[in-house]
C-alpha cells in the first residue's frame, strides 16, 4: 500500500508539479503558483519544459533533471490543460502515479491547498499507484513496485480538513484496490467459499458483523436461484450478509452484490474468447463488500447491510439444464432458458432476502449483462430502477463521486418477453436493450414499496484495454466511490 501525507516542503525523489497553458499570445506551459518552487525553479522549470515543447495539454507529462528547480531527483511536470476541475485532479494524479512504477516517493505540487482539490489530487495518485503482482512468479522483468510514499503539498499540513481529507481520500482507495485485488485474483484462489471467507475476515477487522449461509443452509431455507446456479461446480455457492449499525443512524441501505467467482456460461457454456475476463463476474460483490467496509471505516451515519450472492456458473454434471424451473427465495418460480443469464437468479434470492427488513433504499450492483457494454461503452455504468427519483438521485451521487453513470428507463413493454409457458417467469426476454430486459426481470423480485436502483456495471468494471487516468489495466473497482457516496448521501438526507 501507498502511503500519503501532507506536506509544505520540498525534499524527494519525484516532484510532480502542475502545468497550466501559457496564457494569452505566448506559447508553453506555465508552472501553476503555489507548487512550493522558488521563482528560480520556476523560471528553470519553465525554460526547460519550452525547450522541450510542452503544451500543458491535459495530462502531457514531461520529466526534466530536477537539478536546479528543487530538491527533487526528478521533475515531473504534468499538464492540467486550461480549464481543470476536480476530476481533471484525480484523473491527471492517476496518470502520473502510473508513470511512477518503480519510484520510492513523490510529493505531487498541483498548486492547490482547497481541500476538496488536495483530496481529488490524493485519490488520484493513490488510485493510480496500484500494481497486482500476488500471482507474479520469478520470471518478472518490468518494475512492478508501484509508488510507495505519496505527500501531497499544500500550505497548511497540519489542518483539520486536509487531515479529514486525505483520510478520506485513503478510505476510498484502499476500498476501490482491494475490490480490485479480488477481481484480479484468478477464480482458481477465488471460489465462492474463499470470497465469503474473505468478506467475514474483511468484516471482523472492521468491527462488522457477518453472516456466511452454507450451501446446505440455502437449501435448507430456500434460496434456490443461488444454489441452482452453484450445483454445476465442485465450489459450492454461498451467500455473505454483513451489517453495519452506527449509533445515531435515522436511515437504512441494502447493498446487494453479484458474486459469481467464474461465468462459464454453465450449460449453455460461452465461447472461449467471452470467458477470458469472467473472473471479474464478482465485481459487484467485491465492490459492495469494500464498499461496506469504507462506509464504516468513514463512520456514516447510515445502517447499511451488505449481500454478497456467490457462486461459480460451471457445467458440470449437476448442473441447471436450460428449461429447467427453479424456486427464488420466497416462492416465485423461474424457467432457467439459458443458464448463462445467472446473474439475475443469484441476485433475485438476495434481492428478496433485502427486502424482507424494509431498508429504505436498496442499490444492487452487477455485472449483468454484455449489453450493458453495447448500449453505454467501456467506462459508463447503467443505472436503473423501480424509482425515477432515487435512480436520478444515485446517478447524482456517482457524479459527485467521479464515476460515470447513466440512468436508463424500464419500458413496461419488455416485461411480457419474460412470461413464461410453465412457471411464473423466464430467466431471458427480449435481446434488444437486453440490460433493460435484465433489469426487468430483477424488478419482479423487489416490492414496488421499496425504492430499488440496479448498477449494470458488465462495461466498465473491467479494463481490457490500455489504462487511464487512475484507471489500471483488469479489474477497476467501479461502483465502490458510487456506492459510498450514496450511503452518504443518504445519511445526510438527500435521498428518498
Ligand atoms: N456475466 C455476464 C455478463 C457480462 C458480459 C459481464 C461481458 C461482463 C462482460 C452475464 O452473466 C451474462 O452472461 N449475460 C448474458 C445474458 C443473456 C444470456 C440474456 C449476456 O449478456 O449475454
Ligand atoms: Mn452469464
Ligand atoms: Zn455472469
Amino acid at each position: 500500500m501507498t502511503s500519503l501525507n501532507a506536506t509544505a516542503t520540498i525534499s524527494t525523489d519525484v516532484l510532480v508539479v502542475a502545468v497550466i497553458p501559457a496564457a494569452g499570445r505566448r506559447k508553453g506551459a506555465t508552472v501553476r503558483p503555489d507548487t512550493g518552487l522558488t521563482a528560480v525553479g520556476r523560471r528553470k522549470l519553465e525554460e526547460a519544459l519550452s525547450a522541450l515543447g510542452a503544451t500543458a495539454a491535459t495530462g502531457e507529462i514531461t520529466r526534466v533533471p530536477g537539478s536546479g528547480i528543487a530538491k527533487a531527483t526528478m521533475v515531473v511536470a504534468v499538464g492540467l490543460g486550461s480549464d481543470p476541475n476536480v476530476e481533471t485532479l484525480r484523473r491527471t494524479a492517476g496518470s502520473v502515479a502510473r508513470s511512477l512504477t518503480g519510484t520510492r516517493r513523490a510529493t505531487f505540487a498541483f498548486g492547490s491547498s482547497d481541500p476538496d482539490d488536495l483530496e481529488a489530487v490524493a485519490l488520484g495518485g493513490l488510485l493510480g499507484a496500484y500494481t497486482f503482482t500476488a500471482f507474479k512468479g520469478t520470471g518478472t522483468t518490468q518494475p512492478t513496485t508501484a509508488l510507495k510514499a505519496l505527500s501531497i503539498l499544500t500550505a497548511d499540513p497540519k489542518s483539520e480538513a486536509v487531515r479529514v481529507a486525505l483520510d478520506r481520500a485513503a478510505v476510498l482507495a484502499e476500498a476501490v484496490k482491494a475490490t480490485r485485488d479480488l477481481v484480479n485474483t484468478p477464480p482458481s484462489a477465488l471460489s465462492p467459499a474463499a470470497l465469503a471467507d474473505a468478506a467475514k475476515q474483511r468484516a471482523s477487522e472492521h468491527g462488522l458483523k457477518a453472516r456466511i449461509w452454507t450451501e446446505k443452509q440455502l437449501r435448507t431455507e430456500g434460496f434456490g436461484g443461488i444454489t441452482a446456479v452453484g450445483q454445476g461446480s465442485v465450489n459450492p455457492p454461498r451467500l455473505v450478509r454483513l451489517d453495519y449499525r452506527p449509533a445515531g443512524a435515522k436511515k437504512s441501505l441494502a447493498l446487494v452484490g453479484k458474486g459469481i467467482t467464474f461465468d462459464t456460461g454453465g450449460i449453455s457454456l460461452k465461447p472461449p474468447q467471452a470467458m477470458e475476463t469472467m473472473k471479474c463476474d464478482m465485481a459487484g460483490a467485491a465492490s459492495v463488500l469494500e464498499a461496506v467496509v469504507a462506509i464504516a471505516r468513514l463512520g456514516l451515519k447510515v445502517n447499511v447491510t451488505g449481500w454478497l450472492a456467490c457462486a461459480e456458473n460451471m457445467p458440470g454434471g449437476k448442473a441447471q439444464r436450460p428449461s429447467d424451473v427453479i424456486t427464488i427465495y420466497g416462492g416465485r418460480t423461474v424457467e432457467v432458458l439459458n443458464t448463462d443469464a445467472e446473474g439475475r437468479l443469484v441476485l433475485a434470492d438476495a434481492l428478496v432476502a433485502a427486502a424482507e427488513e424494509k431498508p429504505d433504499l436498496i442499490v444492487d450492483v452487477a455485472t449483468l449483462t454484455g449489453a450493458q457494454g453495447i448500449a453505454l461503452g467501456n467506462r459508463t455504468a447503467g443505472v436503473m430502477g423501480n424509482d425515477d427519483a432515487a435512480r436520478d438521485a444515485v446517478v447524482a451521487s456517482a457524479t459527485a463521486a467521479g464515476e460515470s453513470m447513466w440512468p436508463m428507463p424500464l419500458p413496461d413493454e419488455l416485461r411480457p418477453s419474460l412470461d413464461s409457458q410453465v412457471a411464473d417467469l423466464a430467466n431471458i426476454g427480449e435481446r434488444m436493450g437486453g440490460m433493460m430486459t435484465g433489469a426487468v426481470f430483477l424488478r419482479e423480485f423487489v416490492p414496488a414499496s421499496i425504492s430499488w436502483a440496479h448498477l449494470d456495471i458488465a462495461g466498465p468494471a473491467f479494463n481490457s484495454g490500455s489504462p487511464h487516468g487512475h484507471t489500471p489495466k483488469g479489474g477497476t473497482g467501479m461502483s465502490v466511490r458510487t456506492l459510498v457516496r450514496v450511503a452518504q448521501d443518504l445519511a445526510e438526507g438527500r435521498f428518498v
